[in-house]
């Protein structure tokens, strides 16, 4: 995959392969058997000349991921899944996601007391966005035959926590290209899978159609990013 142009960087991406996430694709024997095949693209840290003071001044990072439309053995392609690290007691960041290209299957989890006790399924297509909320972990899913392409803002002391799913082998659903969603066996007692719309928060200058980079521009709409302890009327 090429390089990313964005502004006047010229972005590299990170590549995420079979071999890097063989533990949460469900077909095993598939994935031995394509360990070198890319699978998606992660550019970091991204941002134009003019933003890049209030980026490093507000804490605050945007990425875009770019996913090719693949199955991989049963399933649909997807990431590798992951939870975020807490930012006050309580809570963890949350992150904001913008569909730029594609559809995408936003699948976020919750774990209370050692099992997940909530998943939310939130589809989105090209201008809308989805929330991550604290104390969610999430994978996105490729459910089309278009290149998913998406951004994201996120805190800059965020990081991705993998550990559960990887021990668990993925998300607590599996989407398959035939069958759709199954259970994750590996899971105990899995909620069913709640359907919650795209995320439009005005106040936040979250809305369909409305381009979510610039939000850079009004950083105190991206506030909550670092303080969601204080946003207890959108969480
Ligand atoms: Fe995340």
């Amino acid at each position: 995959m090429k390089n990313l142009k964005f502004g006047s960087l010229d972005a590299a991406p990170n590549v995420r392969r079979v071999k890097d996430m063989k533990d949460v694709i469900l077909d095993k024997e598939w994935a031995e058997n394509n360990l070198d095949l890319e699978l998606y693209y992660m550019y970091r840290d991204l941002f134009m000349d003019e933003d890049r003071e209030s980026v490093v001044k507000y804490n605050l990072r945007y990425d875009i991921t770019v996913i090719p439309p693949l199955s991989i053995g049963r399933e649909y392609v997807k990431t590798m899944g992951h939870y975020h690290s807490e930012c006050s007691p309580g809570f963890t960041y949350p992150e904001i996601y913008e569909v730029l290209d594609g559809r995408a299957h936003f699948l976020l989890q919750k774990v209370t007391g050692g099992r997940v006790d909530e998943v939310v399924l939130i589809e989105a297509k090209a201008g809308e966005k989805a929330i991550m909320y604290p104390n969610y972990g999430h994978i996105t899913i490729n459910p089309g035959t278009e290149t998913l392409k998406m951004a994201n803002w996120v805190s800059r002391e965020f990081s991705s926590v993998y550990e559960d799913f990887v021990r668990l082998g993925g998300g607590a659903y599996y989407e398959l290209v035939e069958e759709k969603f199954i259970k994750n066996t590996n899971y105990r007692d899995v909620p069913p899978m709640k359907r919650v719309e795209v995320t439009n928060i005005p106040e936040l200058g979250i809305v369909s159609g409305v381009d979510m980079y610039s939000l850079i521009r009004e950083p105190q709409k991206l506030h909550f990013l670092n303080y969601p302890q204080d946003y207890n009327w959108v969480f």
